[in-house]
């Protein structure tokens, strides 16, 4: 698989189940026990009502669904990225910058101008990687006990 090969479209309701077991299975490569990731389940699920609420893009090579994001408008120019998952096996090849730049080219469309993420622990560098930068701590959605990195970029 070359990366001219992998094909970013708008996603569908029908790629909501692919979609959430992508996700999954991406948590558990950051190095999270099936037990941790099954705990975060509420945001991991893409549902309907997540379709709805978001707009998502997948990734797809010629037979599966490999990567997706998506993007959540906020007020006063911001929005949020949510949903950011490759496939272990096809990280690390540019599918996630490819990803975030269709999001980055949408939401300048929408007149937003900040982007921020609560981001996994393990994933900043990646964030900072594609230009976004740690601005504190928030408590997570899932564990509101623990708190994670709130990421933002000025795009
Ligand atoms: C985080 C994630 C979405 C990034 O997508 P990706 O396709 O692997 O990333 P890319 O290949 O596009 O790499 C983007 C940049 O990160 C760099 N990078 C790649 N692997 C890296 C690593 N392990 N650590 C730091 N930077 C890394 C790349 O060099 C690239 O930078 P460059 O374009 O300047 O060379 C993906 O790895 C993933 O799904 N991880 C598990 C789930 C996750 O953490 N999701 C995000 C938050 S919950």
């Amino acid at each position: 698989m070359i990366l001219a090969d992998v094909k970013v479209r708008a996603a569908a309701d029908a790629d909501a189940n692919a979609m959430t077991g992508l996700a999954y299975r991406a948590m558990e490569s950051n190095g999270h026990s099936k037990e941790e990731v099954a705990k975060f389940a509420d945001s991991l699920h893409i549902t309907p009502e997540r379709l709805q609420s978001c707009r998502f893009w997948a990734a797809e090579d010629e037979d599966a669904i490999i990567g997706c994001i998506a993007l959540e408008v906020l007020e006063r120019g911001a929005g949020e990225v949510r949903s950011f998952f490759i496939a272990p096996e096809h990280q690390g090849r540019g599918i996630g910058r490819r990803l975030i730049r269709t999001l980055e080219t949408i939401a300048h469309t929408q007149g937003i101008t900040r982007l921020q993420a609560h981001a996994d622990p393990v994933s900043v560098k990646h964030y900072q990687n594609f230009g976004f930068r740690v601005e504190g701590t928030v408590p997570s959605r899932t564990c509101p006990t623990m708190t994670v990195p709130y990421m933002v970029w000025d795009i």
